[in-house]
């Protein structure tokens, strides 16, 4: 799907400190064999040296910045972010349709267009969380609402939870892309994640891509770890 160098569906999650944690993991691993995510945290550190540093190295890139802004201000920061040349990025569609529309155009005058995707509603978001914020509905019709919003404003996808994937996939079709976290392989710890799937399980009920971190960074190998996951899905 869309600017990929590779077509594997895992994308490991960077979640480091620093660049050089990022950049010792990255080099364990094989450009043609995963994709990678970068975050608010390693970012802020490292800014669009790192994202350019790890796409010179034939990397995907998958820019976790969950842009929420004025229409303008996102756009923007979307055009931006193409032109550092990034695989998928992404906004919060809570930000609405004039804003998920106007990232979009701004894509669509890009050479590369990379895959828009949203945010529906937070998983730390509990319903009382949501109560407070004013929403009544029950966290699933939130997300489905949203969901259906991204779609309608020309978005690619939504990031989910693998446990709503079949779901997503009925409402809005197999070509809209589902990104999904919370993946454990069998027998792998499940750390802090709750809700959680096996990456064949996952792909089983819809997902396209499969958001992994610490089963493959905190893994004595890497890379094995990696494969063996790719193995399993393929
Ligand atoms: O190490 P682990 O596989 O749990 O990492 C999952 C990554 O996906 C982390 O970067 C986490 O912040 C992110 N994520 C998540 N659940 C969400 C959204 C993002 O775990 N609902």
């Amino acid at each position: 799907m869309s600017n990929s160098n590779n077509n594997s569906r895992v994308i490991v999650s960077l979640d480091f400190p620093d660049g050089k944690q990022a950049l010792d993991l990255c080099q364990k691993l094989d450009p043609a064999s995963c994709k990678l995510k970068i975050g608010k945290e390693l970012f802020t550190r490292e800014g669009p040296a790192l994202v350019e540093k790890l796409i010179s190295s034939d990397f995907d890139i998958f820019l976790d910045l969950k842009y929420h802004d004025i229409p303008n201000t996102v756009a923007s920061a979307c055009r931006a972010a193409a032109d550092l040349g990034v695989w998928m990025l992404n906004v919060h569609a809570s930000g609405g349709r004039v804003m998920m529309e106007a990232a979009n155009e701004a894509l669509d005058k890009t050479t590369h267009k990379p895959l828009l995707i949203a945010v529906t509603v937070l998983t730390s978001m509990s319903q009382e969380d949501l109560t407070e914020l004013g929403i009544n509905k029950p966290v699933e019709e939130q997300v489905m609402m949203l969901a259906n919003l991204a779609k309608s404003s020309g978005l690619n996808g939504v990031v989910c939870s693998a446990k709503e994937a079949s779901s997503l996939k009925a409402e809005l079709g197999k070509e809209f892309c589902l990104v999904t976290p919370g993946i454990r392989p069998a027998n792998s710890s499940s750390d802090d994640q709750k809700r959680i799937m096996t990456p064949a399980e996952a792909i089983d009920a819809g997902s396209h891509y499969l958001v992994i971190g610490r089963p493959i960074t905190k893994a004595d190998d890497p890379l094995a770890a990696l494969e063996s996951i790719n193995a399993s899905i393929n």
